[in-house]
């Protein structure tokens, strides 16, 4: 496999055994999975000491832990006598992990706390503090995000997020007592590569009038039909596509209201905008004060997660294999907002991005068929093309990253495939290129 030929963005190209192939897939988990910053938990999930939540980082399962001292820790969540989950429960507040097979039980800072029959059957020769819990090797937290990476050599959690940062503020900065999750995990088993959903919500304005045409109808009488066939020039150029921060991407619209629009009563929302903005400029500045705070965005943090202040639901997608996903999901607010408006956002957050949710189910089968239709003998030797607007991004003044015009483009999409290909390829994050993609150099080698 020459992880070369997989994938140009000089055209846009992609060959479909990146959606199939096992070998890729294995070497996706060391290589992206292995070493990239990934999402663990947010604060307002485990507020307090020996709060834990379990997630995966790639397929391995991980126990995420406050400290008495209110730091976090990670875990592999495996018994390290012969191997068993010790955690089973999703979330919770925990003294001791005990493993359900031979009983040894591990302290919430991973020591190994109890062993059955430690001095009758070890005879007393068991060295403890070589069986602790494997620690996940650097753990960090941004303005309330919580990462995990598990390689010791990545570089901070503040630099791989870079230029991202610019954006992620506009909801996790905006006012001053910063955002929760709200709502359980919300979780689904979908039969589609990791990378597909990811490219979806960064990048692909195209499916909006056309996929969801039936779904903004019922939600309030929205009709983006315009979007689809390019005739509707006020859609296509007040938005911004937003790439190449490392890996990051913005697909954004700059009205300041947008991401309201979505609610079947927006009144509430739009007034909770307006009494707040002042206090969002003065924090944020005008730019993002007034244009993309309270806009439609959709943020993609290199690999796996995504969240759309506006609509308010915010993801992350665990690989299970080469061609399925479980799609994790909950609903975010600003802990500023009215308790009204929060229920508000989780009842629509369900309504359109969740379990049963009108646009989630548009896309489902749509992502499926795509991994499916990569599968075969003959389909996984073709090639699909994310070549939409090639050549046609530049600078923006006041926004950071390589941007083109408009929500309806394939740039992102190039830039995620394009970083995907970076780490592929590097056997060390010393190989990875970090660039400054304001340079007109890097963004010729993208879209030239
Ligand atoms: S496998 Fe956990 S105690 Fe034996
Ligand atoms: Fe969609």
């Amino acid at each position: 496999m020459d992880v070369a030929d997989l994938v140009d963005t000089s055209t846009g190209r992609q060959s479909r055994s990146i959606y199939s192939s096992e070998p890729i897939y294995r070497q996706e988990l060391e290589r992206v999975f292995g070493r990239c910053w990934l999402f663990l938990a947010h604060t307002s999930q485990i507020p307090q000491p020996n709060d834990f939540f379990r997630t995966y980082m790639g397929e391995d399962d991980v126990i995420v832990i406050r400290q008495k001292d209110g730091s976090v820790k990670a875990f592999l969540n495996t018994c390290t006598h012969r191997g068993n989950r010790i955690c089973r429960a999703d979330r919770g507040n925990a003294r001791s992990f005990t493993c359900n097979y031979h009983g040894w039980s591990f302290a919430p800072d991973g020591a190994l706390a109890g062993v059955p029959l430690e001095n009758e059957a070890y005879f007393g020769e068991l060295d403890r503090s070589k069986f602790g819990l494997v620690p996940v090797a650097q753990v960090a937290e941004y303005k309330g995000l919580i990462f995990g990476n598990f390689d010791p050599a990545a570089p901070s959690l503040e630099d791989y997020l870079g230029d991202a940062k610019f954006y992620l503020d506009v909801w996790l900065d905006a006012l001053p007592g910063g955002t929760s999750l709200v709502g359980e995990t919300q979780k689904m088993v979908l039969n589609t590569n990791w990378k597909l959903p990811v490219e979806n919500v960064c990048g692909d304005g195209y499916h909006l009038g056309w996929a969801h045409a039936g779904a903004m109808m019922a939600v309030q009488s929205m009709d983006l039909s315009g979007l689809s066939v390019g005739n509707s020039s006020a859609n296509l150029e007040g938005g911004l596509s937003v790439a190449g921060l490392n890996g990051h991407m913005a697909l954004t619209f700059l009205d300041g209201v947008s991401g309201y629009a979505f609610y079947p009563d927006p009144k509430p929302m739009l007034d909770y905008l307006e009494a707040n903005r002042p206090t969002a400029i003065e924090r944020l500045g005008k730019t993002r004060g007034e244009q993309l705070w309270g806009s439609q965005i959709n943020i993609t943090i290199f690999p796996n997660l995504q969240f759309l202040p506006g609509l308010n639901w915010f993801r992350v997608y665990h690989p299970k294999g080469p061609g399925q996903i479980e799609q994790w999901t909950w609903a975010m607010v600003e802990n500023d907002m009215p308790e009204e408006i929060k229920a508000t956002i989780l009842d629509n957050q369900c309504l359109t991005f969740g379990l049963a949710g009108l646009f989630d189910n548009d896309d489902g089968d749509n992502l499926a068929a795509c991994t499916e239709q990569s599968r075969g003998w003959r389909t996984s030797q073709m090639d699909v093309y994310t070549n939409m607007a090639l050549g046609r991004s530049g600078a923006r003044e006041g926004f950071p990253g390589d941007i083109a015009a408009g929500l309806v483009s394939e740039h992102n999409q190039r830039y995620f495939y394009r970083r995907w290909q970076e780490h592929m390829q590097a056997s060390s994050w010393s190989d990875v290129p970090a660039y400054n993609l304001n340079s007109l150099a890097s963004r010729e080698a993208v879209d030239a």
